[in-house]
C-alpha cells in the first residue's frame, strides 16, 4: 500500500511529466497551508537541521531566494553555489558532483542547462534533486502559476490561458505539461516555428484526453487572445542563448507583444502573468542595449499592461516561494499537509 508518507518521501520534483495530476494538485495545497501558516507566523516543524545544496549555473532572483527563504523558514541550512564558484563542470563531472554532494546533503537543488544534467544528479546524488530551471523545463514554477490563477479564479478546471512567445523553451513547455494535465485550456500564440516539439505536444494531448483539457495553436493574435482567462509570456531570448539571436526574436515575436489591445479583446476578468524578469521598460542594461540597437522600448510586455490591474505578477513571484517550500517539505518530510 502507498502510504502518504512513502509517496512523496526522497522524491526528486525533475519535471511536472513525472507528477500526476493529483499529485500537483496536492503541492499547491500544501503551498496555500504553508503560505497560510507563514501570514499568521506558525512555524512548520519536520525539518530542522536538515542541508540543502543550490547549484545555479545560470543567475537568478526568485529561485534563489525562494530556495533560501523557504529553507530557513523550515529550519534547514542551504549552501549555494553560484555560477562561477564551484568545480562543477569545468574540472568535476556532474556524476562525481552528485555523489560527492550527496554525501553532505540531504537535497540538492540544480538550475542550469540540460535537462540531462538534472537527470544525471538524480541517478547519483541518493538524494532529491529538485530543477529550479532547466532549458527544458521550469517546473517549480508552474505550482506558483498554478496557485496564482486559483487565487483569482478560485478554479483551475477549464481556465483559458495562452502564451505568447517562444514557447519551445522551459516556459512554454512546462505550461503545456501543467495545463494539459490540470484540465486549463492551452493556446500557444506564436509563429510556427516558435511552438514546442511534437513528441511533447503529442503528449500533452494524451494528458488533455484524460483532463478535459484543449490544446490550441495559432499564429493569429486576435484568436489566440480571444477568451483568454490568463496571458502570460516570458522574455524573448532565454538564459544561455547567443545575443546574435535577438535581432530575428524581435522580427519574429514583436507581433506577439502582450499590449492592452491583446488585454481588451481577452475575457473581462483576464489576468496577466509572467515568470519574470520582464523586459517592460528601459530600466534595465540589457533593455536599454536593446533599445538602443532596435529602437524598441518595451519588449514581450508593454509597461501599460504590466503596471496595469491585470497584472498578477508580483503575486506570482511571492507565490515562488510557498510553492518551493512545498517541494521541499514533501520530499523531505513525505508529508502533503504542513504540520
Ligand atoms: N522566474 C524565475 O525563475 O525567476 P529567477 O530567474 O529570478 O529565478
Ligand atoms: N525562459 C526564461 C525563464 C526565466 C525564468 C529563461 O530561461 O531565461
Amino acid at each position: 500500500m502507498i502510504t502518504e508518507t512513502s509517496k512523496y518521501l526522497g522524491r526528486s520534483f525533475l519535471t511536472l511529466r513525472d507528477y500526476s495530476a493529483s499529485e500537483i494538485l496536492d503541492l499547491v495545497n500544501l503551498a496555500e497551508e504553508l503560505r497560510t501558516k507563514k501570514k499568521k507566523g506558525i512555524p512548520v516543524k519536520g525539518c530542522e537541521g536538515k542541508n540543502i545544496a543550490l547549484i545555479f549555473e545560470k543567475t537568478s532572483t526568485r529561485t534563489r531566494c525562494s530556495f533560501e527563504v523557504a529553507a530557513a523558514d523550515l529550519g534547514m541550512h542551504s549552501t549555494y553555489l553560484d555560477p562561477k564558484a564551484s568545480q562543477i563542470g569545468k574540472k568535476e563531472s556532474i556524476k562525481d558532483t552528485a555523489r560527492v554532494l550527496g554525501r553532505m546533503f540531504d537535497a540538492i537543488e540544480y538550475r542550469g542547462f540540460g535537462q540531462d544534467i538534472v537527470e544525471e544528479l538524480d541517478k547519483y546524488a541518493g538524494v532529491p534533486i529538485w530543477n529550479g530551471l532547466t532549458n527544458e523545463y521550469h517546473p517549480t514554477q508552474m505550482l506558483a502559476d498554478l496557485l496564482t490563477i486559483r487565487d483569482n479564479f478560485h478554479y483551475i478546471k477549464g481556465v483559458n490561458l495562452t502564451y505568447m512567445g517562444d514557447a519551445r523553451y522551459n516556459t512554454g513547455n512546462s505550461l503545456m505539461i501543467m495545463c494539459s494535465k490540470m484540465g486549463l485550456n492551452f493556446c500557444v500564440c506564436a509563429p510556427k516555428k516558435y511552438w514546442p516539439q511534437q513528441w511533447l505536444i503529442d503528449e500533452c494531448q494524451k494528458n488533455a484526453k484524460l483532463s478535459g483539457s484543449v490544446l490550441k495553436f495559432t499564429e493569429n493574435v486576435d484568436e489566440g487572445v480571444m477568451n483568454a482567462d490568463v496571458i502570460y509570456t516570458d522574455v524573448w531570448v532565454s538564459m544561455g542563448e547567443p545575443d546574435r539571436i535577438w535581432e530575428e526574436r524581435i522580427k519574429d515575436l514583436y507581433p506577439y507583444q502582450v499590449n492592452m489591445d491583446c488585454i481588451r479583446n481577452a475575457s473581462v476578468d483576464v489576468i496577466f502573468l509572467h515568470c519574470l524578469p520582464a523586459f517592460h521598460d528601459l530600466k534595465t542594461e540589457i533593455g536599454k542595449e536593446i533599445s538602443e540597437k532596435f529602437g524598441i522600448s518595451e519588449m514581450e510586455v508593454t509597461d501599460e499592461v504590466f503596471e496595469s490591474r491585470y497584472s498578477k505578477v508580483f503575486d506570482e513571484a511571492e507565490n515562488r516561494m510557498h510553492t518551493i517550500k512545498a517541494v521541499m517539505y514533501a520530499t523531505l518530510t513525505g508529508k502533503i499537509h504542513a504540520v
